[in-house]
């Protein structure tokens, strides 16, 4: 099988294609075929060698993946060969392993993917929906009628927050830093659309909601915002850590004078049972319509460089995916 595989920690060129043996599925495994892979950003942090989550070398990247299952092991019952499903990780590691045409995955590492959603868009489930759901609803407790500002929503995981938040009855401002990403931002229902390249944006947060600022915020830059969410959000307003790119200074008096709550999350440390929970939401919102993943990019497996340089890149329109090439 062809596989992305990275022999030494670097930049984006250390990623090469590879011919390697076709792995099996062992006992309580299965095979699968993959059609279309998700790139993340973390994916290049961990290529440079600068993530908590430190592979052996050599290693293939990725994590997130959909396809078919192609074989089964013993003693797997739940599924059978032609099954169409997404992946969460793979029986190598649960945040590598997937950047290749086929995967094997422990049997509770494959989800029900469901016939109205294609491949590409399977392929931006486990990672941005599983970290949108934890942030939203295990962490900030978001229920109908709350104000969620969605600080960088319309990269992958913005855009999921944003279609489970709006399915949950909140009203949704999201932010983007391009006119395809406000534009992404509004088709996936979020009532206000904010430009965060303008002066004076934060502004217009609390304009919208009427000076009192969003109950919730997910943000996606911490360095760069979490002072401006204090500034903004609500008193009592509970703001959700997902992504940093480094150090940031606050006033953290106004956690004290808001009664603010900051919460922090990491994908990799979320308890199993609420691991099931997210996926078995995912597979019931992608079943109703209400999840419907975006994709924006499709590259062959082969340009797996440039979409780690390109997910980097401001500009965010949904997810890139790397697609395979189909084999025999
Ligand atoms: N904690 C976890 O477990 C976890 C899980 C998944 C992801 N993450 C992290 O969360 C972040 C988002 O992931 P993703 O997959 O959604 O990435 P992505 O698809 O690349 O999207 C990045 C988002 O951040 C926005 N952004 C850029 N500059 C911003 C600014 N100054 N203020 C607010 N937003 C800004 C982008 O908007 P424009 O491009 O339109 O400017 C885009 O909406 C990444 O840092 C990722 O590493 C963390």
């Amino acid at each position: 099988m062809q596989a992305i595989l990275a022999r030494e920690f670097g930049g984006p060129e250390v990623l090469e294609l590879e011919e390697l043996p076709d792995p099996a599925a062992g006992a309580g495994q299965v095979r699968v075929r993959i059609h279309a892979i998700g790139v993340n950003p973390y994916e290049t942090y961990m290529r440079a060698g600068a993530y908590a989550i430190k592979p052996e070398l050599p290693y293939i990247p990725g994590a997130d993946a959909a396809g078919v299952i192609d074989q089964v092991g013993s003693g797997v019952t739940a599924w059978t060969p032609g099954d169409r499903v997404y992946i969460s990780g793979t029986a190598t590691h649960k945040a590598y392993g997937a950047y290749a045409q086929l995967v094997v995955c422990n049997q509770d590492q494959v989800h029900r993917l469901p016939r109205r959603i294609s491949f590409a868009q399977g392929a931006g489930l486990f990672v941005p929906y599983v970290t949108a759901w934890r942030a939203l609803f295990g962490r900030a407790n978001v229920r109908a009628g709350d104000v969620v500002m969605i600080h960088g929503a319309s990269g992958g995981v913005g855009s999921a927050a944003t279609q489970f938040a709006v399915a949950a009855g909140a009203t949704v401002i999201g932010t983007a830093g391009s006119d395809d990403g406000l534009a992404l931002v509004r088709a996936q229902g979020a009532r206000f659309a904010i430009d965060h390249r303008n002066t004076g944006y934060l502004d217009d947060i609390t304009r919208v909601t009427g000076g009192r600022g969003p109950d919730v915020i997910l943000e996606m830059l911490a360095n760069v915002n979490l002072d401006h969410d204090l500034t903004v959000v609500a008193p009592g307003g509970r703001i959700v850590v997902i992504g940093n790119r480094g150090r940031v200074e606050i006033d953290a008096r106004k956690i004290m004078t808001k009664d603010i709550s900051v919460f922090g999350m990491a994908l990799w440390g979320i308890p199993a049972d609420e691991i099931r929970r997210a996926h078995d939401a995912i597979v019931a919102g992608l079943d109703s319509g209400a999840l419907t993943p975006v994709v924006g990019t499709e590259l062959p497996l082969a340009e797996a460089a440039r979409a780690h340089r390109q997910v980097m890149e401001p500009g965010a329109k949904g997810k890139i995916v790397l697609l395979p090439d189909p084999g025999p």
